[in-house]
């Protein structure tokens, strides 16, 4: 393999840019020719392909989002549309790609794989940790950081009026950046998809608090949990107790990539290459009790994303 290329698609992450710098700078120690793509599957059908150097991606390792950028292309589902992207690889002489993304991203690099035979390797870049197969996807880890100050924040605020606080955070069906960061920033409750809850108990249970001496409470709600006004209108009417809201929205989404998303970015980004250079069948590649693996498309859409409910359990006690 000598000439590679790499892109960044679906939602952004912090750590995509410390991932393709470990792409670009590895493939030149291999002394392969290395592309970027810009804006994901949309830029490689029309062919948005430029050469990448050492410099191209020189201080780039502490910046969130894409300077790839990145794009949701849906048209990319259509076998007619990724036959296009498959010729622009021809015209450019590219034998090997590397997309990070989620599990869209993933879908896209197995159809290429299994339809059209490009060696392709995964890396999971997505702030809402909700791929099966792996279990740090690059970008969780900063985004639950992130949340995590808004927390801290919200609590000063709401403790010194005794109020209850309600952030709203994202994770599409996922409640993995909601339950870290509930539990890191000390939540009383959080509300995830996984999990059924009862807002009459969580009223119930803050209004007992009050009658405690605890005039305070955090929620964190996940975007997939459910409909935020509607909790919220459910928990002040049984509660009598209002309700101050927060959605966090695209800040979340944005920052320098902490120190966990940077190495695993390193260590994703160099095990591509290395997978290309060897000639190894396509995969996704992820990280297991802290090593590197590497897991064929056909397995990673049957993989069951486990929720850790006994952290979430621990989350409840602990906030009592
Ligand atoms: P993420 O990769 O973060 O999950 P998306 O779900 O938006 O984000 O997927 C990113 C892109 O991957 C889509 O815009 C599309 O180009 C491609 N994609 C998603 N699903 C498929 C699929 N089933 N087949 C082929 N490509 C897909
Ligand atoms: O996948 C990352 C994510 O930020 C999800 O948490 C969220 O549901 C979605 O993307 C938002 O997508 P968009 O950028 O299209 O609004």
């Amino acid at each position: 393999m000598e000439r590679i290329a790499v892109l960044t698609s679906g939602g952004d992450a912090p750590g995509m840019n410390a991932c393709i710098r470990a792409v670009v700078r590895s493939a030149l120690n291999s002394k392969m020719d290395v592309y970027g793509v810009e804006r994901g599957y949309a830029g490689l059908v029309k062919g948005e392909i430029t050469r990448l150097s050492s410099r191209s991606v020189s201080d780039m390792i502490h910046k969130g989002g894409t300077f790839l950028n990145t794009a949701r292309c849906n048209e990319f589902k259509d076998i007619e549309v990724q036959r296009q992207a498959v010729e622009a690889l021809s015209a450019y002489g590219i034998d090997g790609l590397v997309v990070i993304g989620g599990d869209g991203t993933l879908r896209g690099a197995k159809d290429l794989y299994e339809n059209f035979g490009i060696k392709v390797m995964g890396i999971p870049g997505t702030i809402d940790n909700d791929l099966a197969y792996t279990d740090y996807t690059v970008g969780f880890d900063t985004a639950v950081n992130t949340v995590l100050w808004a927390i801290n924040n919200l609590r000063d605020t709401m403790h010194s009026h005794d109020r209850v606080g309600l952030l709203e955070v994202m994770g599409r069906n996922c409640g993995d950046i909601a339950l870290y960061a509930g539990v890191a920033g000390g939540a009383e409750y959080v509300i995830v998809p996984e999990i059924p809850y009862d807002l009459d108990h969580i009223a119930n249970s803050i209004k007992k608090s009050y009658l405690r001496g605890k005039t305070s409470n955090m929620i964190i709600l996940a975007e997939g949990a459910g409909n935020r006004d509607e909790i919220v209108k459910h928990i002040e009417s049984k509660s009598g107790i209002g309700v101050k809201v927060t959605n966090f929205g695209y800040i979340q989404r944005g920052g320098s990539p902490y120190m966990f998303d940077r190495v695993l970015a390193a260590r994703f980004g160099y095990k591509a290459v290395e997978l290309l250079k060897s000639g190894a069948e396509s995969c996704a590649i992820g990280i297991k009790d802290n090593k590197i693996i590497t897991v064929p498309y056909s397995e990673i859409s049957k993989a069951e994303k486990k929720f850790d409910k006994r952290l979430y359990d621990i989350a409840h006690v602990l906030s009592l």
